[in-house]
């Protein structure tokens, strides 16, 4: 058996623990050989492969990023696209695909799936909202590096008098606000899922002053007021129709700064929430994720994920994980609430 394996769409630390698990395990117990397909769904369109092996997932557990490379091509957008990838991968023997990604790199996997590809799908986001698994690798680590930014915002926060917004990734989900604002003792989280009231935000940072505090708002990207339009960087689209997110930080200190005649500044994470080595929870949980993988090739459970529930790994239809995004539940918002102010 031939297997190509991929990564797509933003990267995530714990892709290439998913890749060494895959390829190990393969080798090591059915004898597979594996070809990697370069830059998420570009490498099977245009035929960019490089050599992957045992010695080539030595060492790379640690590290973030992908071996591989990643990009936000969309096979479907592309004339003729399928056709092409299915001509890659008679020309190099490939017996099936292993396709590591989100909700856009999942959702060309389905669609190929019910073009009759051999795909397995693995899920991958810092954002955590695919269906039908509780948990993505790379999540648990976006969340450690924003608990701790908020952690070290705190001090000087409280040093100036002032009050400091974290802008932290999720575009349709607030997961990683949710998290990081809970961990780190955030005044105000404000999540996509729920619209703001730009006067409530400005009490609870009145009462923050008031106690003595100074206030830490976390922002998701995604997130707006009510009856409020995104904020993006610019107008251009990717591949798959999203716009470029962030600017609402900025926003948010302007309004609040005006309002409550306290300086307000801004720190927006950015890719430092997807860059470097994952934690330990995301080493095992994407080892376990690419273990059940190459298990789910081995009995051709074609158009299936691998996913996590409670604490076992699952098999799920593709179609259950990309057909609707896992956003937060209002009561899980509403439980953050009881530390706003
Ligand atoms: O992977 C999803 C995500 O983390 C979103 O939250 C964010 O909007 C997007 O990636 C930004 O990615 P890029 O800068 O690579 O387009």
């Amino acid at each position: 058996m031939r297997v190509g394996v991929l990564t797509g769409g933003g990267d995530c630390p714990g892709l290439n623990a998913v890749i060494r698990a895959v390829v190990r395990r393969g080798v090591a117990e059915y004898g597979y050989d594996f070809v990697g397909f370069r830059d998420g769904w570009k490498g099977p369109l245009e035929g960019l492969t490089m050599e992957l092996g045992t010695p080539q997932v030595r060492g790379i557990l640690p590290r973030g990023g992908t071996i591989l490379g990643s990009s936000r091509t969309n096979p479907l957008k592309v004339e003729g696209g399928v056709d092409r990838i299915r001509e890659n991968l008679a020309a190099l023997g490939i017996d099936a695909l292993v396709a590591i990604g989100g909700e856009d790199t999942l959702g060309v996997a389905t669609a190929l799936t019910e073009h009759g590809f051999p795909v397995v799908g693995v899920p991958k986001t810092i954002d955590n909202d695919l269906n039908a698994t509780d948990y993505t690798f790379g999540f648990d680590t976006a969340v450690q590096i924003a608990t701790e930014a908020i952690d070290r915002l705190h001090t000087t926060a409280e040093s100036h008098h002032r009050i400091l917004i974290c802008e932290v990734m999720g575009r349709h989900a607030g997961w990683i606000a949710l998290h990081s604002g809970m961990a780190g003792g955030a005044n105000v989280i404000l999540i996509p899922e729920v619209e703001f009231d730009l006067d409530e935000v400005v009490g609870w940072i009145e009462s923050r002053f008031r106690a003595t505090y100074a206030p830490i708002i976390v922002v998701a990207e995604g997130a707006l007021p009510v009856g409020g339009t995104l904020v993006t960087k610019d107008t251009t689209l990717d591949a798959f129709g999203h716009v470029k997110l962030s600017g609402i930080g900025d926003w948010l200190a302007d309004q609040v700064e005006q309002r409550t005649g306290h300086e307000a500044r801004t720190t927006v994470l950015g890719h430092i929430q997807r860059g470097g080595t994952p934690t330990s929870f995301d080493r095992v949980l994407a080892t376990r994720f690419g273990l059940n993988a190459i298990e789910a090739v081995k009995d051709g459970a074609w158009g299936t994920m691998v996913a996590l529930q409670g604490t076992d790994i699952v098999r799920v239809p593709l179609q259950a994980a990309t057909g609707a995004l896992k956003t937060v539940p209002v009561e899980r918002y509403e439980e953050a609430k009881a530390f706003f102010g």
